[in-house]
C-alpha cells in the first residue's frame, strides 16, 4: 500500500573513482609500486594496432616494464594528479551536491610491498586528508579496499591471489584501515568487480596467467582466496566499526538469450549464474550448488580447507554493489561460458545502440538487473558505477556540450526509479568517472566519463585544468531534486 514513487530520502547520490585511475604520484609518499603501475598504454591509433587493452600483463611484459620503464607510457602512474588536487576536485563534487564519493585506497600506499609489519604512515595520512575534506562538505566516502590493484611485490613473490598467503596480508591491511578510518568511513566495498577475474586475472587477482597451468582453475582458486579475505574483512569491519556497512561488488552484465529456443534460454541462465556466483558466495555465505556441476564439467578442483566454509558463513556482506554498463546476448555454443562477465560479446543486440567503444547501451537492463538481484538476495543494492565513456570535444566557447552523456545518465536514472517502484531497496548511485580519469581497460585519457573535463591527453600532456561540462549542471539539478528533474 505504500508505493515508493521516487528516490528515498537520504539516497546517496555521487560519483565513483579508483585510486589507480586518478591519484598519480605513483612513487610519492612512500607508496610501493602496484600492479596497475604496470599497465602500459598501447596506442589504439597506431598503425597496425590490434589490441589496446591493458587488462592482462604477461610475465615477459612485466619483466620488460620493470627493466626498461622509460620505453613505455604508464598512464595509471600519473592519473589526473588527484593526489595533489583532491581539494579542488572534492570542492567541485560538493558544488554538484554529492552526498557520497566512491574512492579506493591503494593497498601499496599503506603497505608498499604488502608484506611490511607496520603500515606506511604517510599513506594513511593522505586518506585522512581526503576523508576530512569530504567531511567538510558532508560527503560520505564509499571506499573500495582493492580496486583492480595490489602491491606488485605480491605478484612477483606469490603470483597474486592464486596463493593463499595473501589472505592474512589482506586481513591485516583491512584491520589497519578499519581501525584508522572507523570514525570517517561508514560505507565499504571489499573487492572491485570480482567476477571480472574470469577475463582479467592480472587486473583482478594480480596473477600472471602464463605462470599457471590452467587459467580457469587459477581463476576460481584466486577467487576462492579473495572470497575468504573478503569474508574475514567483513567480520573485522563488523567488530571494529559496528555502525559501518560493507558490501561486495560485481560488474553486472545481464545475459539475454538470443532466441526463445530452450537451449539458448538455458545458456542465458547459466551465464547469469556464472556472474552471480560471486555475490551468491558473498551475500549468502556459501558456494551455490550449481557450481559443483560446473567445476565437475570443467574438471576443476578448487583447494579448500576445512575452516573455509565457516569463514564464508561468518563474513556475509551487508549490501550488494554493482557496476552497470551494458547487457549481453548469449546462445548455446561451446565458448558461451567464457563470455559471461566479459566486456565483449560477439552477438549483437539489434535493439540497442552502441557507445563509441561498442558497448551496448541498455538502461532497461539496469532495471532488470536490480529487480533480479534484489529478488535473489533481499539485501540493499548500490549502483556504484554507471556511465558513458565518450570522446568529448571542447567547443569554441570553451565549453563541453555533452548532451549524449546527459541522455545516457537520464535514461539510467529513470530505470533506477522504476526499479525502486518495483520494490528494490537502492542505497545510492555513484556514476563512474565523475571526473575524467584514466580508462581501466585501455589506459586512455580520451575515453572520458566525467562531469568535469580534465585537460590531459593520452600521452599525459596538458594543463590538468578542470572544467565543468554541461552534464555537471544537469547532475547538480538531478541531485538537488532527488532524481525528479531529469
Ligand atoms: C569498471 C571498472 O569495470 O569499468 C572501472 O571498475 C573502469 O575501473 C570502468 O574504469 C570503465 O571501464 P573503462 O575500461 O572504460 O575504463
Amino acid at each position: 500500500n505504500n508505493l515508493q514513487t521516487g528516490f528515498p530520502e537520504g539516497f546517496l547520490w555521487g560519483g565513483a573513482t579508483a585510486a589507480n585511475q586518478i591519484e598519480g604520484a605513483f612513487d610519492e609518499g612512500g607508496k610501493g609500486l602496484s600492479t596497475s603501475d604496470f599497465a602500459a598504454y598501447k596506442d589504439p591509433y597506431a598503425k597496425g594496432a590490434v589490441d589496446n587493452f591493458t587488462f592482462n600483463v604477461s610475465s615477459k611484459e612485466l619483466a620488460e616494464y620493470t627493466e626498461q620503464p622509460e620505453k613505455y607510457l604508464f598512464p595509471k602512474r600519473w592519473g589526473i594528479d588527484f593526489y595533489h588536487r583532491y581539494q579542488e576536485d572534492i570542492a567541485l563534487f560538493a558544488e554538484m551536491g554529492f552526498k557520497t564519493f566512491r574512492i579506493s585506497i591503494s593497498w601499496a600506499r599503506i603497505f608498499p610491498t604488502g608484506m611490511e609489519a607496520e603500515p606506511n604512515e604517510e599513506g594513511l595520512a593522505f586518506y585522512d586528508k581526503v576523508f576530512d575534506e569530504c567531511a567538510k562538505y558532508g560527503i560520505e566516502p564509499l571506499v573500495t579496499m582493492s580496486h583492480y590493484e595490489m602491491p606488485i611485490e605480491l605478484t612477483k613473490k606469490y603470483n597474486g591471489w592464486v596463493s593463499r598467503e595473501l589472505i592474512p596480508l589482506f586481513e591485516n591491511y583491512a584491520r589497519v584501515i578499519f581501525t584508522r578510518y572507523a570514525k570517517k568511513v561508514r560505507y565499504w566495498i571489499t573487492f572491485n568487480e570480482m567476477n571480472m577475474n574470469l577475463n582479467s586475472l592480472y587486473t583482478g587477482a594480480g596473477t600472471l596467467a602464463d605462470k599457471v597451468d590452467n587459467v580457469l582453475a587459477a581463476t576460481y582458486q584466486a577467487s576462492h582466496h579473495q572470497f575468504l579475505a573478503s569474508a574475514l574483512a567483513v567480520k573485522a569491519a563488523h567488530e571494529i566499526m559496528p555502525e559501518a556497512q560493507i558490501g561486495c561488488m560485481i560488474n553486472q552484465i545481464e545475459s539475454y538469450a538470443k532466441t526463445t529456443k530452450p537451449e539458448d534460454q538455458l545458456q542465458a541462465l547459466k551465464s547469469n549464474q556464472l556472474n552471480m556466483f560471486y555475490p551468491d558466495v558473498q551475500a549468502r555465505g556459501a558456494y551455490p550448488t550449481y557450481m559443483t556441476r560446473y567445476f565437475a564439467d570443467n574438471n576443476l578442483k578448487i583447494v579448500m580447507e576445512e575452516q573455509d566454509a565457516a569463514i564464508l558463513k561468518e563474513g556475509k556482506v551487508d549490501f550488494v554493489a554493482i557496476s552497470y554498463y551494458m547487457s549481453h546476448v548469449t546462445e548455446a555454443r561451446p565458448d558461451a561460458a567464457k563470455l559471461a562477465g566479459s566486456f565483449d560479446s560477439p552477438i549483437k543486440n539489434e535493439y540497442l545502440e552502441l557507445t563509441q567503444w561498442d558497448w551496448p547501451i541498455d538502461p532497461i537492463g539496469l532495471r532488470i538487473s536490480l529487480m533480479k538481484l534484489y529478488d535473489r538476495y533481499e539485501l540493499p543494492l548500490f549502483v556504484c558505477e554507471n556511465g558513458l565513456g565518450a570522446k568529448d570535444v571542447v567547443s569554441a566557447d570553451g565549453k563541453i556540450h555533452d548532451d549524449y552523456r546527459i541522455d545516457y545518465l537520464k535514461k539510467h536514472v529513470e530505470q533506477m526509479k522504476e526499479a525502486i517502484m518495483d520494490g528494490v531497496e537502492l542505497m545510492g548511485y555513484t556514476t563512474w568517472g565523475c571526473i575524467d580519469l584514466i580508462s581501466c581497460g585501455t589506459s586512455q585519457m580520451s575515453k572520458r566519463y566525467g562531469f568535469i573535463y580534465v585537460d590531459q591527453d593520452d600521452q599525459g600532456q596538458g594543463s590538468l585544468a578542470r572544467t565543468p561540462k554541461d552534464s555537471f549542471y544537469w547532475y547538480k539539478d538531478c541531485i538537488a531534486s532527488n532524481g525528479e528533474n531529469l
